[in-house]
């Protein structure tokens, strides 16, 4: 897993710094995210209809985990590839990330109130990182089964 987006030393002290304000309010970040996401981007409601309770909670866990192991990413691995066959099975596209990394910055303002253009930056960058990994893994395993069709990756189970 490589991660190709810049981020600066500087930014990740920054995401390291405001990460405990994030952990506090994580859930109410994702909460924002996914009323942002369907009020902006009405199309994507329909990725999550059949998506169990608890998605809120569980994309603050993922995102409260990335930022703690932001130095070193390798002890989240499997749960990155768990969830990237969950994106690929239900059909997220590179696209979608910027549309998710939009809302998700606005939900962090949303909740948190004004923050710092370096804030915001270093989130960006740490988002777009964490973006770019999956999109790559998920991009290894349409290839791997030689369809983007989300019904067909039997051996991910
Ligand atoms: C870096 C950005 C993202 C993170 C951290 C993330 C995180 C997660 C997590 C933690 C889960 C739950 C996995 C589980 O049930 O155990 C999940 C599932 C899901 N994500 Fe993402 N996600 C991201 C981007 C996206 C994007 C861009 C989309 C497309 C709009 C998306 C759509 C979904 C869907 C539809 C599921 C549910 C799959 C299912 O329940 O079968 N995610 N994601």
């Amino acid at each position: 897993m490589s991660n190709k987006a810049a981020i600066t030393s500087e930014q990740l002290s920054t995401v390291k710094a405001t990460a405990p304000a994030i952990k506090a309010n994580s859930l109410a970040i994702a909460s924002r995210l996914y009323e942002r996401l369907f009020e902006n981007h009405p199309e994507t409601r329909a990725f999550f209809a059949d998506t169990p309770p608890g998605q809120a909670q569980r994309l603050a866990d993922a995102l409260v985990a990335y930022s703690e192991n932001i130095d070193d990413l390798s002890p989240i691995e499997p749960v990155v590839k768990a969830i990237a066959k969950k994106h690929v099975r239900a059909g997220v596209l590179p696209a979608h990330y910027d549309i998710v990394g939009t809302e998700l910055l606005g939900a962090v303002v949303d909740v948190l109130g004004d923050l710092s253009l370096d804030v915001l930056d270093a989130w960006a960058a740490a988002y777009q990182m964490l973006a770019d990994i999956f999109i790559e893994v998920e991009a290894g395993m349409v290839q791997a089964v030689g369809s983007p069709t989300p019904d067909v990756p039997h051996e991910w189970a």
